[in-house]
């Protein structure tokens, strides 16, 4: 309570008329009987609980200010009436954002334009991902009623890619034309042509839900990462699979994320068995591995949620439930830095071409890491609840994250170049 509340309940307890009788304390044995004195007991007690009750009841946002922390956005998107799990920024327009989440809808909307929004109708189950194609021409999404949808910017329809028969868990564009890629829970990967909405391929062999991939940088191959604890490499003509990564050294448990290299060499996996592997593409041989100290050494590894290659230099970055973002050096295949958190890492995005890294938290924070001295050098507070998905302005100067709390949230980055 504040001062200024404790001076009203004064006024309201101890009025001059109020009082009767002044017992000293200090007198031997008991107090004097007083009926007076057995009212204004009476009479403060109820008058104390009525007051209690209403300042509870009235003043709900009062006390939640006093409790939470500041909030450093400079804008918040609350289209949405559920959970988010996605986002991305256009490549090409610096203030254009797509949204989507567990109220089954996407949203297209503007930083710092808080009166255009267009909603993107038509999932029947939750929005799980977004992406849009290079050159920023089209939006796709996934969701989990296992639709693909392809929009343009304004957010018109263009078409509706059908196939998987589960839900949609990630989506890829090709890195120089109209190709979607996207992994079902339903173990496939499918491949269509935006343009037409034509199924190019179909990649099938995983044994459980397929949870991660990508196209190389070249375009020239794909890396997919399982529920089943592999790793398989593709080629994206034929459909046929040219490596398949399983058993020792690579994982134990399914893979959560999947990572690769600028020069399309290699790919870094992280999985719920706390370990992070590096894989040679053209070979399908492990070529490095990692495991964090708290699943090598406690029987109950944390999870691994996120890994990234650097765009610049030769470090790659892993985030886990052990609350750690690990920077691994990968000529010395040992770690540089590892970055506490308080509470665990659900996502990371390198600030363009840098040498900063944001990584979101389960508790609602961002951080900000300078890499190559392994401090954290901003912490933007403003969610209430898990951030699930991070995504970076092409101009550099955003940093747009989804929660579980409902909002999207943008924080200006800047100051880190
Ligand atoms: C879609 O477009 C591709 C390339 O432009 C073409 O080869 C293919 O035949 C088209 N498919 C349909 C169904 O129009
Ligand atoms: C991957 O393995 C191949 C075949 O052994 C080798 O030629 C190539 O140099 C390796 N790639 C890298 C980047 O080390
Ligand atoms: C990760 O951080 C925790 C503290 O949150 C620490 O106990 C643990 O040892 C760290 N993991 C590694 C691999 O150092």
């Amino acid at each position: 309570m504040t001062a200024h509340e404790d001076e009203e309940q004064g006024e309201v307890f101890f009025d001059e008329s109020d009082i009767i009788d002044e017992i000293d304390v200090d007198e031997e044995g008991c107090m004097p009987f007083c009926l007076n004195c057995v009212f204004l007991v009476i009479f403060c007690y109820f008058t104390c609980i009525f007051f209690c009750v209403w300042v509870n009841s009235d003043l709900p946002d009062a006390e939640d200010d006093i409790v939470e922390d500041s909030d450093d956005s400079i804008h918040i998107f609350t289209g949405h009436t559920g959970e988010l799990y996605a986002v991305a920024c256009s490549p090409t327009d610096p203030v254009l954002v797509a949204t989507g989440g567990g109220d089954d809808k996407g949203f297209l909307w503007k930083i710092g334009h808080a009166d255009w929004a267009s909603e993107l109708q038509g999932h029947t189950d939750s929005v799980s991902s977004l992406a849009f194609s290079h050159d920023g021409q089209l939006l796709a999404s996934g969701g989990f009623d296992g639709l693909v949808k392809v929009w343009d910017t304004s957010g018109n329809l263009k078409s509706t890619l059908e196939g998987p028969g589960g839900g949609i868990e990630w989506i890829r564009w090709h890195p120089k034309g109209h190709l979607i890629l996207a992994g079902s829970e339903d173990c496939t990967v499918w491949m269509w042509n935006a343009d037409n909405g034509s199924c190019l391929n179909v990649f099938s062999g995983h044994g459980a839900s397929v949870t991660c991939g990508d196209f190389t940088p070249d375009g020239k191959t794909i890396c997919t990462g399982s529920e089943d604890a592999t790793l398989r490499i593709w080629n994206p003509r034929s459909g046929e699979s040219i490596h398949v990564v399983r058993g020792h050294p690579y994982h134990t448990e399914g893979l959560t994320c999947l990572s690769i290299s600028s020069d399309s060499t290699f790919a870094v996996t992280g999985s719920k068995d706390g370990s992070v592997h590096v894989v040679n593409i053209t070979t399908g041989k492990v070529v490095s591995s990692w495991a964090s100290q708290t699943s090598s050494t406690e029987g109950n590894p944390e999870s691994i949620e996120c890994v990234s290659f650097a765009p610049k230099f030769p470090w790659a970055v892993s985030g886990g439930m052990d609350r750690n973002l690990t920077i691994w050096d990968l000529q010395n295949s040992s770690p540089r830095f590892i970055c506490n958190h308080e509470e665990g890492v659900t996502c990371l995005a390198w600030l363009g071409a840098s040498k900063f890294l944001a990584t979101g938290c389960c508790d609602g924070r961002i951080c900000i890491w300078n890499c190559l001295s392994g401090e954290c050098v901003e912490t933007f507070k403003g969610h209430e609840h898990a951030i699930q998905s991070l995504s970076v302005a092409s101009n550099l100067e955003f940093l747009v994250s989804v929660s579980m709390d409902g909002t999207a949230r943008v924080f200006e980055i800047r100051n880190f170049r």
